[in-house]
Formats: structure tokens, sequence, C-alpha cells
């Protein structure tokens, strides 16, 4: 394919994951969220299992950095007609009601033609990749069927899950050497070491009512023990906040004592933040 070719082709898909690929190509992306390289495992002859692989970035990373298998298992974005499912979220909004779930699956699913794993498809090809997909949902999947990997990813799935001890317990089961959690957590002043978890009933975290727990450190690491996983290694953490400004001295303006009040304020105020931690069986 020439590379004009390649661009437009690529343009006229709808990207969730920026992806290089080749020719000086890279798809556009709605995703601002890039896991640093520092916090992700030696891929090098590893079997990997890439859980909510979307377009499948971290799976295409996974086998260009050497890894002997990669699966990319999916299914709520590649069978869900979005834009569907977003007018009736918006209706509900509007009413100030909540959202039936059950409808994604009743009303909204399509899985015949899959419009969501276009994106996916189009790279495999492109790159010519033998990362296999598979349609499947961690929590209801045969797990025997799906084996078990040395590495198992799962970034930015945690979250949506209503059920997170269940889908932990699932996630070790499938894991032999590590795996790879990143989700939204949070950090409350003065309660660092408590295991807390805060509760997004409605479309409280990031306007998606699909978006239902972010946890603290310590929450995430004692549902990973629980769940099974012997040790928890925290990759990235909660944001090291800059130290506090000088306190306002007798000569200083009005704007600078509010200025001061309102910083020291925010300082006590709930961080939520993308924590990655790696659980070891
Ligand atoms: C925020 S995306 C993360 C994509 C990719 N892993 C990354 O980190 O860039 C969430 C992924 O979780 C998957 N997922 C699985 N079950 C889900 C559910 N019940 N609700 C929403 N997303 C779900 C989605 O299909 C999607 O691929």
């Amino acid at each position: 394919m020439e590379v004009t070719d390649l661009e437009e082709a690529a343009a006229g898909i709808g990207w969730y994951h920026s992806i290089d690929l080749g020719h000086g190509v890279v798809t556009r992306g709605l995703s601002q969220n890039r896991i640093a390289a520092e916090a992700l495992p030696d891929f090098a002859g590893r079997s990997v299992l890439d859980i909510g692989a979307w377009d499948g970035l971290y799976s295409f990373l996974a086998e260009r950095q050497g890894a002997s298998r990669v699966v990319a298992l999916d299914h709520y974005v590649w069978c869900l007609d979005f834009h569907a499912r977003q007018q009736y979220w918006e209706e509900c909004e509007r009413q100030g009601i909540l959202p039936d779930h059950d409808r994604d699956e009743r009303d909204f699913w399509q899985p015949e033609t899959m419009p969501g794993r276009r994106a996916f498809d189009f790279a495999h090809k492109v790159l010519d990749s033998s990362v296999e997909p598979v349609v499947g949902d961690l929590m209801t999947i045969d797990l025997e069927a799906l084996g078990s990997f040395d590495v198992v990813l799962y970034l930015g799935v945690l979250y949506h899950m209503r059920e997170p001890l269940t889908a932990l317990r699932r996630l070790r089961r499938v894991t032999t050497e590590v795996a790879v959690i990143e989700t939204e957590a949070i950090e409350v002043p003065g309660h660092e070491d408590e295991a807390l978890c805060a509760f997004y009933p409605g479309g409280e975290l990031n306007r998606d009512y699909g978006n239902w727990y972010a946890l603290s450190e310590g929450a995430l690491a004692g549902m990973c023990r629980a769940a099974g996983f012997r040790r928890v290694e925290t990759k990235v953490g909660p944001p090291l906040l800059p130290p506090p400004p000088a306190p306002p001295i007798w000569r200083s303006s009005r704007q600078d004592r509010e200025n001061y009040e309102r910083v020291m304020r925010d300082r006590q105020a709930t961080q939520r933040y993308r924590i990655v931690v790696h659980a070891f069986p």
C-alpha cells in the first residue's frame, strides 16, 4: 500500500490508540493515557494476554518486543454500537436518571459485525501481526480454555468492573509470572496508609457511567493479595505534591493570602491518578 493510501485508510477509522503503523503513519487515537515503558515488564520470550486490548496498542508492543505469543482479549468496545449507547447515556443525563447497563448487550450489541474492532483489525493487517484476537469477557469466559500466560496486561479495565475482587481473582487464575494492573486511583491526604475505595454510582468519573471504582494504593494491593497474588509492587504511585508555598507574612496582599489558602485547601483534597502495579502469583 502506498503511504498516502495508508494514511487515508487509517484516517477513515475511529482510533482509541495512537499506533505507529510504520512509514511515518501514526493513528490519531483518542486516548491520552500512555503507560510508561518503565512500568511495563520485559516481554521477550514470554506469553502475553492483553485483557481489554481495544485497538491493540499494548498487544502489538509486546509482539514487537519479542513476546513468544500474544492474545488480545476484548468484547465490550469491540461489539458495542458506541454511538447508540452514547445517545442513550446522554438522554439519561438529560432526564437525571442512571442508565440500565443491561441494555449494552441487549440493545447496543453487534457481535456479528463488531464495529469497534475495525481499528484493531486494520492495524493487525498493516503490521502483519500474529497477535491472536479472542472475543470474550474475562468475567465469563472459560478460563481453562483461555489458558494461562506469563504476563497478563490488565490496563484501564479494573475501574469498569462491577465486581473488582472477582475480576482480580479471575486475573490471578490466568497469570503465571506477573499481572500488570493499571487503574484509576485515589490518594486521600491524611489517610495514605488506609485501604480506601471511592464509588461512582453515576457519571462522576469522567462522565462515563461505566466507571465504578477508584482505589487507594493500599486498597489495590490488599485486593490483589485477597485475590491470591502473593506480592504487589507499585510501579506508578501517587503524584508527589510540590512543597507547600511559604505562608503569607504581615505585608502580603489579600490576593497572596487567598492564593495561599487555596493552595493549602487543594493539598487536603483527594487526588485522582492512574496507578500501575505489578502483581506476582
Ligand atoms: C479504557 S479502555 C482500556 C484499553 C487498553 N487496555 C488501554 O489501556 O489503553 C477499557 C477496556 O476495557 C474493556 N472492558 C471490558 N469489560 C468492560 C466493561 N464492562 N465496561 C467497559 N469496558 C470494559 C473495554 O472493552 C476496553 O477495551
